[in-house]
């Protein structure tokens, strides 16, 4: 294994996107960010210097880090910001994850700007599990707001407004040619009739599933978030905010251009106001080109559920010789998570969607404390959060049903985190709910981990007849998996990494109204089994600087 150095200069610069120029927070000028490049098991020490106007840190989605959740980079999680004019190195460790992750800030929404892939090959002297292919490209699919999107959800949080919602989406950072100002400069992956491309798409995008599509072209997936799978042809396909998804493209249909495109899942009913976004795929070669691309029909309607869960249900772990999996089979830790969207500042008689919001897990919503759970967690600082985040709901009801009362959805407003003994075995149904007639899918994320989703379905969760339809066998290893609008989904791992790790929805605005826990793995009992010690500094937790006026 090697070890590798970037260093990250964190900057504000203009971009023209959609006929206008803005200044945004971005990673070396470039937006996506630049990519990290590692073989598995290799060590990357990053280096952020923080020359914006405000605090940042980076989060290295994907990376188990283990026993070090002091580069894991969540704000009040495991860290403070990092302060403008100062600067702080990751140490940032791979294990076993092989293929695509990402990094991103995570702290307020400079996630938007602030993100770039990890591209982790097979150690030295090993494959890809499929026939190598001839090239390969990274697509990250984002959002773009023509406006400072931090200042906007600084101000919508200050007057209980609705959070900000993007003006597009993109690929590769431009939103493609149905947009005006934007056909000139959408992006185009060049290929030659006959050979292979692995893409490598991340969705980047701070609140929105999506699915995906090439234009009379299947595509072959072979693996997600960092761990393959069987592979499987398909037309189109969706992705979760958080996920990443890597496909084998075969340049086998006549020469010409063919669209890539992009569209929003949208599960909560509201109403798709954004087109499509493109980019082209180009054939090499002597032809007269088309007047416009073909568009791919393939690309299934925003609110088309029954194919993105068609599409869903087929993924499977590569289970092989190299590849083995191992799915926990007796659970001695089980967990039973109802996530809502819920009205923070509602009573019994009044509770409306729009007044201000927030989101719970088990009815608590994540309040930041001031001092990082880790810090504190460390050190043994009192007071900065109790450990008592429910294993269970503490209230039963039809959680999935038609105008549930309005008691259901005030939460309980704290910093509460779950402990967990090292190694134990642990299941967690996350049940969907409809509270405030709130019901829609919630792509999950865990930090520090990789879990298997087991299974999946509609309605309330039966612990009799459900776990029947389990695949203990070969069950996809994410570290983001969507809870179904209305359903549930149940996932397993093993909690052999100590430290302190976040949990949370990775729709950013649910994030933000506190659809977060975060859980602590203690430590084993022997040096190998216990948490690192802190680098000798980390960001000082003394004076949160925020400074949106400039
Ligand atoms: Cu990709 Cu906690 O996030
Ligand atoms: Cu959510």
């Amino acid at each position: 294994a090697e070890t590798h150095y970037y260093d990250f200069m964190l900057r504000e610069k203009n971009f023209t996107r959609l006929c206008n120029t803005k200044s945004m927070l971005v990673v070396n000028e470039s937006f996506p960010g630049p990519e990290i490049h590692v073989r598995k098991g290799d060590t990357v020490f990053v280096n952020v210097h923080n020359q914006g106007y405000y605090g940042v840190t980076i989060h290295w989605h994907g990376v188990k880090q283990p026993r070090n959740p002091w580069s894991d980079g969540p704000e009040y999680v495991t860290q403070c910001a990092i302060q403008p004019g100062t600067n702080f190195t990751y140490k940032v460790i791979f294990s076993d994850e092989e293929g695509t992750l990402w990094w991103h800030a995570h702290s307020d929404w400079t996630q938007s700007s602030v993100h770039g892939a990890i591209i982790i090959m097979p150690a030295q002297g090993t494959t890809y599990p499929f026939p190598q292919p001839d090239a390969e490209q990274v697509i990250v699919l984002g959002t773009w707001y023509t406006f400072d999107v931090n200042k906007q959800l600084h101000y919508d949080l200050f007057v209980g407004a609705d959070l900000p919602r993007p003006s597009s989406f993109v690929i590769n950072g431009q939103p493609g040619g149905i947009f005006n100002c934007s056909s000139e400069t959408q992006y185009r992956l060049y290929v030659d009739y006959g050979k292979t491309y692995l893409l490598r798409l991340i969705n980047a995008a701070v609140s929105s599933e999506l699915f995906f599509a090439i234009a009379d072209h299947n595509v072959t997936v072979v693996g997600m978030d960092g761990n393959y799978l069987k592979p499987i042809s398909t037309s189109y396909l969706v992705i979760s905010p958080g996920q990443t998804v890597n496909v084998l493209l075969t340049a086998n249909q006549p020469l010409g251009y063919y669209y890539m495109a992009i569209r929003q899942y949208v599960t909560n009913g509201y109403p798709d106001v954004y087109p499509p976004n493109t980019a082209i795929v180009e054939y090499r070669g002597n032809y007269t080109p088309p007047s416009s691309p073909v568009f791919p029909s393939e690309l299934p309607s925003y609110i088309n559920i029954t194919q993105a869960n068609a599409y869903l249900t087929r993924l499977r772990s590569l289970a092989s010789k190299e590849h083995p999996v191992s799915v926990p089979i007796n659970i001695t830790h089980p967990m039973y998570i109802v996530v809502s969207v819920a009205g923070i500042l509602c009573n019994e008689s009044q509770c409306e969607i729009g007044m201000q919001m927030g989101s719970a897990m088990n009815n608590m919503t994540f309040l930041n404390p001031s001092t990082d759970v880790l810090l504190a967690y460390y050190r043994n600082i009192s007071g900065v959060y109790s450990a008592d985040f429910p294993d269970f709901p503490l209230n039963y009801y039809n959680f999935t049903g038609d105008n549930l009362p309005n008691s259901t959805a005030i939460p309980t407003i704290a910093t509460k985190v779950k402990m967990l003994n090292y190694n134990e075995t642990v299941q967690v149904v996350f049940q969907d709910s409809n509270v405030l007639r709130g019901a829609e899918n919630h792509p999950m994320h865990m930090h520090g981990y990789s879990f298997y989703v087991v299974g999946s379905g509609p309605g309330n969760y039966d612990n009799v007849s459900d776990p029947k339809t389990f695949n203990l066998v070969d069950p996809p290893q994410v570290n983001t998996f969507r809870v179904p609008k209305n359903g549930w989904v149940a996932i397993r791992f093993q909690a052999n990494n100590p430290g302190v790790w976040m949990w949370h929805c990775h729709v950013t605005r649910h994030l933000t109204w506190g659809m977060v826990t975060a859980f602590i793995v203690k430590d084993g009992g022997t040096p190998e089994t216990s948490m690192l010690d802190p680098p000798p500094s980390m960001p000082s937790c003394a004076s949160p600087f925020r400074n949106y006026i400039h």
